[in-house]
């Protein structure tokens, strides 16, 4: 049977912020008594004062110049080079040329008025074989850039793991090899150590669990390995050692007053229907779901489900490295695409997971599922379960199939109406009082998207791949005026 969704149930799935939409002042009403009620000083549609609007990238999706500067080898280099990884046999060899255009793309986020700019390192550039002996040219790239970014009045934050794991590591294990994470505390308190004086904001590992799942599970990211239900958890738990690890070794090389955190894509957890019951099981759905990453992180343990679902495929693991794990962090980063939705039950963990049925809408990327509410529940019950006190949006964006029209420009239309979507339940949250500091565009500009190569365009700005040439976009003009009023528009 095709499951049917009616248009009524498609507006409760969306939320208040589509109600708002068709119904102009519903959505403004509910955010007003929300905030009487709460006694938050920002006004409807405001986000709080010196809210920290930026945009977000990755080295391996943007810098190209795979070979300069003494650069190894990464995973991503070795998995795109492979035929039919990645859609259209797409590399990240050349891309939007960050490498060599980063001064006039700084300039377009000073246009746009962004007040952060969301980098990652690439770890090749600083050591090309993983460990050992640093490249002095590594750094030298990333000093440039940050001073750009500096003089323009933008801040700089720096994640040390997106993705680009040194192929030598890899030749030994990767992530399955725990000196793999040890060599990324190595490397992540090396780089923190030179950069700090300049960098205040570091990141250690972006989306965990899409490194587990997507690159040694499904194998349709570098590595693309297979990996069984044990060694997976394994591997996950050496992920969050390397997290860990990294924290400490950051605090241990970085100048005072350095900043640690995470960029982590949580299952962003949705009571189905805004009752006492459903938000119950939204609550304990967020702890389960990511028991393996942002719950040991916070908590230092593993949650009794988690090892009872695994049983004899549990990890092994110490009680010191449960401490090391859940090393202190200044705050916690969130990259929120898409809603899991809970729904309350009688079952042992309270609550199951829905999965959504093929009517479901979704913006050009199959996966990306559009519901605006993840973003107001999951900073909320971060911050309620964990008592995390600073939080960001580390990442929300969205692809759409973009065309130039006749008159040159882009109305990229669906994008702007998924970022305003869900704005105004980012803005729910933060007129809550749920301590949401920053949010990050994914992305200012098009870019290598993965396994999708060029196809699936998620910039604010578009870019002709063939000339270098940047357009931006509809929504970039809306993000810019959003920025410029601070408030969901
Ligand atoms: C996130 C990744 C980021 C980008 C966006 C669309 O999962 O962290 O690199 O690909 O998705």
């Amino acid at each position: 049977m095709t499951a049917k969704i009616s248009r009524r149930a498609l507006v409760r799935l969306l939320g208040i912020a589509s109600a708002s939409l068709t119904m102009p002042g519903l959505g403004e009403a509910i955010t007003q008594s929300e905030s009487k009620n709460s006694g938050a000083s920002v006004t409807p549609r405001h986000f709080s004062s010196g809210f920290l609007w930026g945009s977000a990238a990755a080295s391996y999706q943007v810098e190209g110049a795979v070979n300069e500067d003494g650069r190894g080898q990464s995973i991503w280099d070795t998995f795109s080079h492979t035929q039919g990884k990645v859609n259209n046999g797409d590399t990240g060899d050349v891309s939007v040329d960050f490498f060599h255009r980063y001064q006039a793309d700084i300039q377009l986020m000073k246009e746009l008025g962004l007040k952060s700019f969301r980098f990652s390192i690439s770890w090749s550039r600083i050591f090309p074989t993983g460990r050992g002996t640093p490249n002095p040219q590594g750094l030298n790239f990333y000093n440039k850039m940050v001073d750009a970014l500096l003089e323009a009045g933008i801040q700089p934050y720096c994640t040390l793991y997106h993705w680009d794991l040194p192929q030598p590591l890899q030749d030994k294990g990767g992530w399955s090899n725990a000196d793999t994470s040890k060599a990324f505390a190595d490397y992540a308190g090396y780089t923190a150590g030179k950069l700090s004086d300049k960098i205040q904001n570091f990141m250690t590992i972006n989306e965990m669990r899409t490194v587990a799942e997507q690159g040694y599970s499904l194998g349709v990211h570098a590595p693309g390995l297979h990996l069984d239900t044990k060694s997976l958890a394994q591997l996950n738990h050496y992920l969050v050692l390397g997290h860990g690890l990294a924290v400490q070794s950051i605090r241990a090389q970085a100048h005072r007053g350095t900043k640690v955190g995470i960029a982590d894509n949580i299952n962003a957890t949705v009571p189905v229907i805004e009752t006492p019951e459903h938000i119950a099981a939204a609550h304990k759905a967020m702890r389960e779901e990511n028991a393996m990453y942002l719950t040991v992180v916070e908590e230092g343990r593993y949650t009794e489900l988690y090892l009872k679902r695994l049983g004899a495929n549990a990890p092994h693991f110490t009680a010191e490295e449960l401490k090391v794990i859940s090393s202190p962090m200044d705050y916690v980063g969130l990259n929120i695409y898409q809603p899991t939705y809970v729904r309350a039950d009688g079952t042992e963990a309270g609550y199951s997971v829905i999965q959504p049925p093929s009517s479901y809408p979704h913006m050009y990327s199959p996966w990306l599922t559009v519901g605006p509410e993840a973003i107001y529940w999951g900073p909320k019950l971060v911050a309620e379960i964990w008592k995390v006190k600073t939080l960001y949006i580390t990442e929300n964006g969205a692809s759409s199939a973009d065309q130039i029209a006749a008159d040159g420009h882009v109305y990229d239309t669906d994008r702007v109406m998924y970022l305003r979507n869900y704005l105004t339940q980012l803005q729910r949250a933060v007129a809550e009082g749920v301590p949401v500091k920053g949010y990050f565009l994914w992305s200012l500009l098009d870019n290598f998207e993965w396994a999708d190569g060029y196809e699936k365009r998620f910039g604010i700005t578009y870019v002709d791949f063939a000339t270098q040439k940047r357009i931006p976009k509809e929504s970039a003009a809306y993000y810019k005026q959003v920025i410029r009023e601070n408030r969901v528009l």
